[in-house]
């Protein structure tokens, strides 16, 4: 990759222990990536992703969902504090946080998340025991566009893997999420980079000549 003109602005969004932050970092750290992480934000004091940021020398904030009355407040305040530091995508990282419409529509086509299964089927939680009882051959993770219907929204990419027939809940989600960490900084430099356009539910490609116009594809090894 060659240095981009501009590096856009990017709010990671976290609740809990943030190895798909980690990710999104160690790629971030590389000049050439079309994405710089100018802050991460807990809605929980003390999330372990925190202090990971700030090892990495990013900057950090928290806004806690709690004590405001309600969601719309929280949501006031967390948007408050994008803006104030000119932040242009947002991506959610393990935020274990519903937004509601007025939030998603504010960042409309800004705002990205990953969901740990090949969308749409299995919105939700639990993917990973769910895939297995529904005796899926092929499982992985989306990263998709938010819309106000929960794990909703255009698909970016997606990463598959196979499912073994000794697969456990607990040794696909980690297999799964080494798909997570490989597709999501790929996805969002495909956005930072300004080579996607939305229609409809469909992603598309604007231009057909940078590395890989195929979503990720990681077979079972
Ligand atoms: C990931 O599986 C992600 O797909 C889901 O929440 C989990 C977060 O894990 N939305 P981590 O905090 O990134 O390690």
């Amino acid at each position: 990759m060659s240095v981009p003109a501009v590096r856009r602005r990017t709010a990671i969004l976290v609740s809990g222990r943030g190895s798909n932050m980690t990710a999104l970092l160690e790629a971030a750290a590389d000049p050439a990536y079309p994405a710089e992480i100018s802050v991460v934000i807990a809605n929980k004091p003390g999330a372990p992703a925190l202090e990971k940021a700030a090892a990495a020398g990013v900057a950090t904030a928290t806004v806690d969902h709690r004590g405001h009355g309600g969601r719309q407040r929280f949501e006031e305040l967390l948007d408050e504090e994008l803006r104030s530091r000119d932040v242009e995508l947002v991506v959610l990282a393990g935020f274990m946080r519903i937004l509601t419409p007025w939030f998603v529509e504010r960042w409309n086509d800004r705002l990205i998340n990953i969901h740990p299964a090949l969308l749409p089927s299995f919105k939700g939680l639990d993917t990973h025991a769910r895939a297995l009882a529904e005796g899926c051959k092929l499982h992985g993770a989306t990263v998709h566009f938010v819309r106000p219907e929960m794990d909703a929204g255009p698909i970016i990419a997606q990463g598959a893997i196979a499912v073994r027939d000794d697969d456990t809940e607990e040794t696909l989600a980690a297999r799964v999420l080494g798909v997570e960490h490989a597709l999501y900084p790929r996805a969002l430099a495909l956005v930072a980079s300004g080579e996607l356009r939305v229609e409809g539910m469909r992603v598309l490609r604007t231009s057909g000549t940078a590395a890989d116009p195929a979503p990720l594809l990681v077979p079972g090894d």
